[in-house]
């Protein structure tokens, strides 16, 4: 026996009644239960380590994992579940061989609860009955019995927790950081005015403009503008402005907001140009909470929350549709059933989205903008109607309603980049990527060019996972941001996979041109069925700090009807939200390596710096930073805290350091200011 694991000897089990009930099932491989670290081979959902059927002393299981010795799996349960149920063997894949020996733990908050004793090649599965009430993170391990790992293949079957509501949990191969409660950085707004967001914006000429002033303050407030340029007007009580730019130039207005305790001036530029997303865009995206099952009422619901919950006053703008708002080619789904286009050829909303003008003018109406989602193959990802031959008539379309932004995708265009019939009926929705360079960019130059055509400024961000390197050629086709990679989802190894590995792209961003790692996962997600996020908070404050670091886009992804304090405190930190609006649209880039900790650097236009410091680490990490050689910082700096907006401390690069408290998984974010 392998004397780590001995320790477990003599432990009492705590097993259970049979006839537990509770509110809900969640089975082990509905988990991501492929992020296990093991010894050998990939981890595999419902079948053995080596891809075959689930198959323990001769007997064939459907459900269950299939992993090999030493294997560790961590589950986040928050003391969400009552119970653990499961069946554990070797696998038979190993044909009786004799050196298959193994030993399974269920271990909770670092106290072994069960173990199976050891098993090897024939034996028959091994039940298991765990009491998990109060456990807050569980471990399910493999050991290799003390004899080594061959021949060690691991099956956990017919393996489920029973919970008292729970609909599902994090897991994951790396430790995982003890619980925190969620805590808020964000101080309280003051009642005075102030006004937030990007100091720059730009429009094309001709274009209709639409900017709302994004001013925090005791309402009721009364805006107004210095050296306002002729042919826009600024509504005093709502603070949009509004009309047109008929030709090209730049002007410095200043901004005014006054309320009953005081006045707030900001200098804002306005650059009537060719380009637009001057700053990252901000707003609301559909797809993270509702995926398929969007609809208008919801859309709206969406545009209302952003402005009642005050989002709106820190530069919250956009509201996007994502896919489903078109006729899907086989749902059973009777809403989502009707023509695709009309005898004109033009797109057909489905029954969801009634009106799609009216939409757009309702959303306008908030002082916000709206958006639309489309593919250049001739079905979205979903599978719903999309623009493939159509591109011109679809932008017109966009206009037409008074949309300001396109998500383009690539779905089901892989088959017609590489010569595929294009008239087949059954296009795959996924399926080939791009054979060629000029094949990954000629869908997104079709559609770049008809946008610019329209007498309205649409937002042309590309949405083809970082194919051919699109951030080299993104601009090129009048893309405003485009995706570096695939879809996000609320965990922490796929939100620090994807933003701690954007550097390769980050010399392409500039104002116009953006980098997008994919929509906040922050607040209820849950693609169609909504939970509360799986981040811990310290991993939603690096999501949002690195997001902001990266100048990103940033598109709340949660269902904006249940915004939660603390998401709220998260979206709505101005100086925070400053970095991402930054106007000389630098992106951060990673500027220290050493062991969990990443320092990101970013130059803002006042000459000062933004640095992140984060600790990949699952255990806090207290440093003295010093190393200020690697950030290129010399002199005398005023350091702030972004997140609680006060000043931390001085510092002369040649005598001091920085004293860093980094949470687990976490960031201290800073900006350092010269003090001359
Ligand atoms: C994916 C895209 C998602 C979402 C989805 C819609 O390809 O990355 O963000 O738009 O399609 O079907």
């Amino acid at each position: 026996m392998n004397s780590r694991f001995s320790f477990v000897l003599g432990l009492s089990l705590a097993v259970l009644a049979p006839q537990t009930v509770s509110a809900e099932t969640v089975w082990l491989d509905q988990l991501d239960v492929r992020s296990a670290i093991q010894g050998w081979g990939e981890p595999h959902k419902n079948k053995s380590v080596e891809g075959h059927a689930l198959t323990i002393g001769g007997k064939e299981f459907t459900r269950g994992f299939g992993t090999h010795a030493e294997s560790i799996l961590n589950i986040n349960l928050g003391g969400g579940a009552q119970s653990f149920f499961a069946s554990v063997g070797v696998d038979d894949e190993v044909n009786s061989n004799a050196q298959s020996s193994v030993e399974f733990f269920v271990i909770g908050d670092g106290k072994t609860l069960w173990s199976s004793g050891v098993l090897r090649a024939n034996d028959a599965a091994k039940s298991c009955e765990v009491e998990l009430s109060g456990v807050k993170s569980l471990t399910l391990k493999v050991g290799d019995a003390g004899d080594g790992v061959n021949f060690d293949h691991a099956d956990w079957v017919d393996a489920k927790f029973e919970t008292a509501g729970a609909k599902t949990f994090v897991a994951s191969g790396e430790e995982i950081p003890d619980p925190v409660a969620p805590y808020i950085l964000t101080p309280n707004q003051p009642a005075t005015p102030r006004i937030n967001g990007a100091s720059v914006f730009g429009v094309r000429p001709g274009s209709p403009f639409l900017f709302t002033i994004p001013a925090t303050g005791e309402r009721p407030m009364k805006f107004s503008a210095k050296n306002l340029p002729n042919g826009l007007k600024l509504d005093a009580k709502t603070g949009h402005i509004t009309g047109v730019l008929k030709t090209k130039g730049e002007f410095i207005v200043t901004l005014r907001a006054k309320n009953s305790l005081g006045t707030a001036e900001k200098k804002f530029r306005i650059v009537v140009g060719d380009q637009i997303a001057l700053t990252p865009p901000m707003g609301w995206n559909s797809w993270n909470c509702f995926a398929g099952a969007v609809s208008e009422e919801r859309v709206k619901s969406a545009a209302d929350a952003l402005v009642k919950s005050g989002l709106i006053n820190h530069g919250w703008t956009y509201i996007n549709v994502d896919d489903f708002w078109q006729n899907h080619r086989d749902s059973q789904d009777p809403t989502l059933r009707g023509k695709f286009r009309d005898e004109k050829g033009f797109i057909v909303p489905n029954s969801r989205f009634p009106d799609m003008k009216g939409l757009a003018d309702y959303i306008h109406y908030l002082g916000l903008k709206a958006g639309l989602y489309s593919s250049p193959g001739p079905w979205t990802c979903g599978g719903c109607a999309a623009s493939w031959q159509h591109e011109e008539q679809d932008a017109q379309t966009y206009a037409q309603w008074g949309f300001d932004y396109l998500k383009y995708d690539w779905c089901s265009y892989g088959e017609i980049a590489s010569g595929g019939d294009p008239n087949a009926k059954n296009i795959p929705l996924w399926g080939k990527t791009a054979t060629n360079d000029a094949g990954a960019i000629y869908p997104y130059k079709v559609m770049g060019k008809f946008l610019r055509e329209q007498k309205r400024d649409i937002i042309f961000s590309l949405c083809q996972y970082g194919m051919a390197d699109v951030w080299n050629w993104g601009g090129s086709v009048n893309g405003n941001c485009w995706r570096t990679t695939g879809d996000i989802v609320d965990t922490w190894r796929s939100m620090s996979g994807i933003g701690f590995k954007q550097d390769k792209a980050a010399p392409f961003a500039k104002p116009g041109n953006w980098n997008d790692p994919d929509m906040l996962i922050v607040g209820q997600v849950g693609w169609g069925r909504t939970h509360p996020t799986r981040l811990t908070p310290d991993e939603q404050y690096t999501h949002i700090s690195l997001w902001c670091l990266l100048s990103a886009p940033l598109l709340i992804g949660c269902d904006m009807t249940k915004l939660d304090d603390f998401t709220l405190s998260l979206l709505s930190n101005d100086e925070v939200l400053a970095l991402d609006q930054d106007a000389l649209g630098k992106e951060a880039r990673c500027v220290l390596t050493n062991g969990d900790l990443r320092v990101y650097e970013k130059e803002l236009e006042d000459g000062g710096r933004a640095l992140g410091f984060f600790n990949l680490g699952a255990k806090p990490a207290n440093l003295d930073f010093n190393n200020f050689a690697a950030l290129n910082l010399t002199g005398t700096f005023h350091v702030r805290d972004l997140w609680r907006q006060k000043n931390a401390a001085t510092v002369d690069t040649a005598k001091d350091s920085l004293p860093l408290t980094i949470p687990a998984h976490g960031v201290v974010l800073y900006k350092l200011a010269p003090t001359k």
